[in-house]
């Protein structure tokens, strides 16, 4: 009998620390061996000459979900997660999304049975949280947490979600006493829609004034704010969706003060600029998204911040919804003003190599950096290490063979999703996830799918000591028993 179910014989195999030539015995779905000369498995394959990484770990995706705008995501948990599959990602995190007067729990069972049969590779979910009641955040919420849904995005803008900084403390509080990790979305909403009736007053309606209401003020504003809030209760908090150096330059500030300020950021603020929403007619509407895409120059912060780890994780915050439909972009038609068409664009298919080709490949980012941000962080983060997002003995086998030859045209025909755009169409990639394991299974190969769907496994997420307060208080003696 065969030592392996299967070898993956000579890959650099490359984590967040470093990489080396090894082979990795793969037995019943989890990493069994990594090392040199491994007797045979089951069945081999051939890495040699090619790169080795961890599957991907998308923290930021919206599936199955109805937005603060109350449209629908294009994308239910099969298509995806098929779509993410075949980019290379192995594990999602998609929101259990509550809107006001909702039940959380009843929101998750929902979630729950959305995706029950449908992936195709292994997911978590966050909450978000929009309605802090007593009841959720007294009974709800502490008892999620205790099953395993230890993270939850709040948010500062949306009509339908968004919560008071009053509410932010007693989220932010709630998360301190129970070791969970807030994420933010930062945008200050009075500023904005203040300045988008004044726009569309004026007949400034296109897609483009998106970007000057989602100003990078209002962002930079929310996001030092929040901050302030985090650092008041002792609290880590995660800022998401970083779109441009004045928001990253609030981080820095805070890690200077030696804070647990994390952040995200994701592939629309590396591939698009403003200019993208000013296509002609009504195209801007496919690049739309919140915080919006900057310009060249923000562009280059955020490789930087990549590089030298202010940003701990890049995620696609998939959120697709269709162009040319009724139920997407277009659901109040192509003469709505910018504030009635949904916000989002879709990446998840895309995100793993976009960054490994124009990051690795063009010597912008190292592979550790890549690993790093792509899976290993987003699993420390979210308390899914040490099963998910390295090369370990132990781990679950998630791991793509990248093809760094392959020279293709970007263009929605190849992607896997529900969507009738990507808005990265037409741009010229070399580099591509290859062969894509799942649990020691190969679930993709050259980018299209082998497996079915229904093959995932949901994760419940375990503590992290990223989330854990720092023991240090801003006041001269300690009151967090108030908290
Ligand atoms: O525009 C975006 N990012 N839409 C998705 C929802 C969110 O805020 O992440
Ligand atoms: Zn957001
Ligand atoms: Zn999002």
């Amino acid at each position: 009998m065969a030592a392996y179910d299967r070898v993956i014989r000579g890959g650099n195999v490359a984590t967040a620390e470093g990489s080396r030539v090894a082979d990795i015995g793969i037995k019943a779905g989890k990493i069994a061996a990594i090392g040199e000369d491994l007797p045979r498995g089951e069945d081999e394959t051939d890495a040699h000459g090619r790169i080795v990484t961890p599957g991907g770990i998308d923290s930021h995706v919206h599936i199955a979900q109805v937005s603060g705008m109350g449209v629908w995501t294009a994308d239910d948990f099969e298509s995806g997660t098929r779509s993410a599959m075949c980019g290379g990602t192995t594990t999602t995190i998609s929101f259990a999304a509550q809107h006001r007067g909702q039940s959380l729990r009843k929101v998750v069972d929902e979630y729950h049975a959305r995706a029950a049969g449908k992936t195709y590779i292994d997911y978590a979910f966050h909450l978000i949280v929009s309605d802090p009641t007593e009841q959720v955040l007294g009974q709800e919420l502490p008892a999620l947490i205790a099953d395993g849904l230890t993270s939850f995005k709040i948010y500062t803008t949306y009509d339908a979600l968004k919560l008071s900084d009053r509410q932010i403390l007693d989220v932010l509080a709630l998360a301190r006493r129970h070791n969970a990790m807030t994420m933010v979305h930062c945008e200050n909403h009075d500023a904005m829609t203040w300045l988008a009736e004044k726009l569309i007053a004026s007949g400034r309606t296109r897609p483009k004034y998106h970007c000057f209401s989602h100003n990078m003020p209002v962002e930079r504003e929310a996001t030092h704010r929040v901050i302030a809030l985090a650092e008041m209760l002792d609290t880590p908090v995660l800022i998401v969706h970083v779109s441009g150096r004045e928001a990253m330059d609030e981080i820095r500030r805070a890690r200077a003060r030696g804070l647990k300020v994390y952040a995200e950021t994701c592939p629309q603020y590396l591939f698009l600029t403003q200019d993208d929403l000013d296509k002609s007619g009504f195209d801007g509407a496919m690049c739309m998204c919140s915080p919006p895409p900057r310009d060249k120059a923000n562009q280059e912060h955020v490789w930087i911040g990549l590089r030298d780890g202010l940003f701990d994780v890049f995620s696609s915050d998939h959120a697709p919804y269709r162009f040319d439909d009724p139920k997407g972009k277009k659901v109040a038609g192509t003469d709505a003003s910018f504030k009635k068409i949904p916000n989002g664009v879709p990446g998840l298919e895309i995100r793993m190599p976009l960054l490994f080709a124009e990051g690795v490949l063009k010597g912008r980012l190292t592979l550790e950096r890549f690993v790093a941000v792509t899976a290993t962080n987003p699993a420390k983060i979210y308390g899914l290490a040490p099963q998910k997002g390295a090369i370990a003995i132990g781990a679950d086998a998630d791991l793509v063979v990248w093809d760094h030859e392959r020279e293709l045209t970007v263009s929605q025909r190849l992607l896997h999703d529900a969507m009738d755009y990507t808005p990265y169409e037409g741009m010229k990639v070399k580099g591509w996830a290859d062969l894509v394991f799942s649990r020691g299974e190969l679930v993709a190969k050259g980018g299209e799918p082998l497996a079915k769907a229904g093959r995932g496994r949901y994760l419940a997420h375990g503590p992290s000591d990223w989330s854990k307060p720092l023991g240090r208080s801003i006041f001269p003696e300690d009151i967090s028993d108030i908290f």
